[in-house]
């Protein structure tokens, strides 16, 4: 084969390849790549063009824009087409974006350009003729889209009529569909329950309900639309620039992204940009970066379009939440109830900004679902501080070995068993396993229970692999010489933790019984306990009916306190503590009153699993004020990611701060 025929032959599988993923995108709506490698494979089917412009094809990808039409719904012809954008990652390309355009324009002055945030969603273009929307179409290939207009009009952000003054007899309006976060996860939970297919990502999910035959299921899907541009306006009104195009959008009711900005220059935009980012976690839903526009519509103009993308604007990219990579294979890790968990173990892979190499599968069943296998090509999402998910296995190329249950415990060798009705399989040999006893005390001397700071991750496998400390009692018989002369250990930290350990004996009821570390015993479950028992002998005589009398604990709890408490080992382990000197001031019996009554709680950040009012709404039914600022006063700080000043405030004050995780852990003991 000549070397032009090779060059042939690759452009043929690229176009081939490429070909197979728009299809699975736009018509499937089940894409098998990720974008980030679904934009590589394009590029390098445009420099390979680029490089043998001879070898272009008029039916190349490169030669249009997105997927054709895909049946089912009428064509629709776009008045003026609808332009992608040129797309950029780095502050370099988008200061060489800029000095082409001011050369362009023949200035100096800096260009004021129009920012607002990339919607990770569909595009749609909007119609509307003396105010009505008379046509909704998706983009499709730039010039023909597909009807959606059935599906469109039951988007509550989409107005069926525009109100306002100057009003175009004709305007296209053009915005991006798309689902925010709560909804995708509550569209989720809800799919689980009746056991249908989730949606694989947000953008999937509107692409998907945007193209359903029957409008009453789109009506249900939870969809949102921000606008950002216009293309066809008849009538007398001529906008100057982009800012103002923003302005009467709003004024006719469309809604447009708040977040939306002029600025003076690049190095503004790349501020916005980081900003912007900054605030990602808390936006409630997804996008991709940042799309900046020159914002002068006649300074527009004269820079004009090159095939079907404009000179005039860039979309400014953050890296993506998504990637394929490898699975490698699956470890199981064991918990500290015994909790058997399958943890990925992936080729290392660029995502959400950081290199990721693990992520959680939960549990069997959740393997089951994905069909997961060992070798298998694996779609990957991390977003802000969420822990990185498999989120399906990528069809073609799959792998050989089946994942399997290890027959016993992976860490102590004991048998495992699975509780009827729970996705969970457990190790059975409890305090007995060494993975077991390590995260008992970790859990012991966590910040909520004893607080025992420096006491690590690092020195808690240290102390039990060498036998130094068998149960949470053996802390307190510690001396500094021992624990200095371990590796990695100085005297003064050595030191420092023992005075830690000292410290820690000063307690409360609440925080000892924390700290325990009873299956489903919360830390808010052990206050109710605390609170309603008063002392700690009460709790451990209590029968599974006087325990049920506590506010809040079901007789499943109440089963798992009493087992606890009848256990010879750990009524040993109480007493050996209490021995030790650990104590608690009295506590003043509480009974019957709401769980969190007295309380105040302060929310922050995004929470992933429910909304802000969710979150608001289910801690005042437990008897909690929700209060919107810090102060001393303030029980408990609940932040999630993106969380700013409320918990710095916290932090200063000392106010306990708990995340999402502990957060949900204390709904689920107290509702
Ligand atoms: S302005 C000339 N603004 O990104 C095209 N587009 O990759 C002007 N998109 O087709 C587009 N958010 O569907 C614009 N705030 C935003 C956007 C946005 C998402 C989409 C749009 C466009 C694609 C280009």
């Amino acid at each position: 084969m000549g070397a032009s025929d090779r060059v042939r032959k690759q452009l043929a599988d690229l176009r081939g390849e490429i070909e197979r993923h728009i299809h699975r995108y736009h018509t499937l709506d089940d894409p098998e790549i990720s974008d980030a490698d679904y934009d590589a494979l394009f590029d390098r089917l445009l420099a390979l063009e680029a490089a043998h412009p001879e070898l272009v094809t008029p039916d190349s990808p490169s030669q249009r824009v997105g997927g054709a039409p895909a049946g089912g719904f009428a064509a629709v012809q776009h008045a003026v087409p609808m332009l992608s954008l040129d797309k950029c990652t780095t502050t370099e390309e988008l200061d060489a974006w800029d000095a082409r355009c001011m050369a362009r324009l023949g200035t100096e002055d800096p260009i004021v350009y129009a920012c607002e945030p990339k919607i990770d969603g569909v595009a749609v273009n909007l119609t509307y003729e003396r105010g009505v929307l008379v046509r909704a179409a998706t983009r499709g290939d730039g010039q023909t889209g597909e009807d959606v207009t059935a599906n469109v009009r039951t988007i509550a952000d989409v107005p069926a009529r525009l109100s306002g003054r100057r009003l175009p007899s004709l305007i296209e309006i053009r915005g991006e569909i798309y689902i925010p976060l709560d909804g995708f996860q509550a569209f989720n939970r809800e799919a689980a329950a009746r056991g249908d297919k989730p949606m694989v990502n947000p953008r999937n999910g509107a692409a998907g309900s945007l193209r359903q035959l029957d409008p009453k299921i789109t009506a249900a899907r939870p969809l949102r639309m921000f606008a950002h541009g216009v293309g066809r306006v008849d009538g007398a009104w001529q906008p100057a620039t982009q800012t103002e195009i923003g302005e009467a959008l709003e004024g006719w009711g469309v809604k447009v992204n708040p977040r939306r900005t002029r600025v003076t220059g690049i190095s503004e935009c790349v501020g916005y940009a980081q900003t912007l980012l900054e605030a990602r976690p808390t936006l409630g839903y997804e996008i991709d970066g940042v799309v900046i526009k020159v914002d002068d519509r006649a300074l527009a103009e004269t820079l004009g379009n090159v095939t079907r993308r404009p000179r005039w604007a860039i979309a400014y990219k953050y890296p993506a939440e998504e990637a394929t990579t490898r699975l490698l294979d699956v470890e199981f890790q064991v918990g500290r109830t015994g909790a058997i968990t399958p943890v990925a173990r992936l080729e290392p892979v660029f995502v959400g900004g950081v290199t990721v190499s693990n992520a959680t599968l939960h549990n069997m069943d959740e393997i089951r679902r994905l069909d997961l296998r060992i070798g298998d090509r694996v779609l990957v999402h991390r977003a802000g501080d969420v822990i990185p998910k498999v989120v399906k296995v990528v069809p073609g190329e799959r792998g050989e070995r089946e994942i399997e249950l290890p027959a016993s415990c992976p860490v102590c060798g004991a048998e495992i068993f699975r509780a009827d009705e729970e996705a969970i399989a457990r190790c059975s040999a409890g305090l007995d396993c060494p993975a077991q006893r390590k995260e008992a005390l970790r859990h012991f001397a966590s910040r909520l229970a004893m607080d025992i700071e420096g006491l690590g991750d690092k020195l808690i496998d240290q102390l039990v692999d060498g036998g130094y400390v068998a149960s949470a009692a053996d802390l307190y018989a510690l001396d500094a010489d021992t624990l200095a002369a371990l590796p990695r250990m100085g005297e003064k930290s050595a030191a420092n933790v023992i005075a830690a350990i000292e410290r820690s004996k000063k307690t409360t009821l609440a925080r000892f019984i924390y700290a325990l570390g009873i299956r489903e015993v919360g830390e808010a479950t052990a206050a109710a306990l605390a609170a309603h028992f008063g002392d700690l002998d009460a709790m451990q005589q209590a029968d599974e009916e006087a325990l049920v009398e506590v506010p809040d604990v079901g007789p499943i709890v109440a089963e798992r306190i009493h087992t606890f408490c009848a256990q010879a080992a750990n009524r040993d382990v109480i007493a050996a503590l209490r021995k030790a000197g650990v104590n608690w001031p009295p506590v003043e019996r509480r009974t019957g009153d709401a769980p969190l009554a007295g309380q105040t709680w302060v929310l922050t950040g995004t929470l992933e699993s429910m909304t802000r009012n969710e979150a608001k709404a289910r801690l005042q039914a437990l008897g909690a004020k929700v209060a919107g600022s810090v102060s001393a006063k303030t029980s408990r700080v609940v932040a999630g990611p993106g969380a700013g000043s409320k918990l710095s405030e916290a932090e200063t004050l000392g106010v306990p701060v708990i995340d999402e995780a502990e957060f949900i852990a204390v709904l689920a003991e107290l509702e």
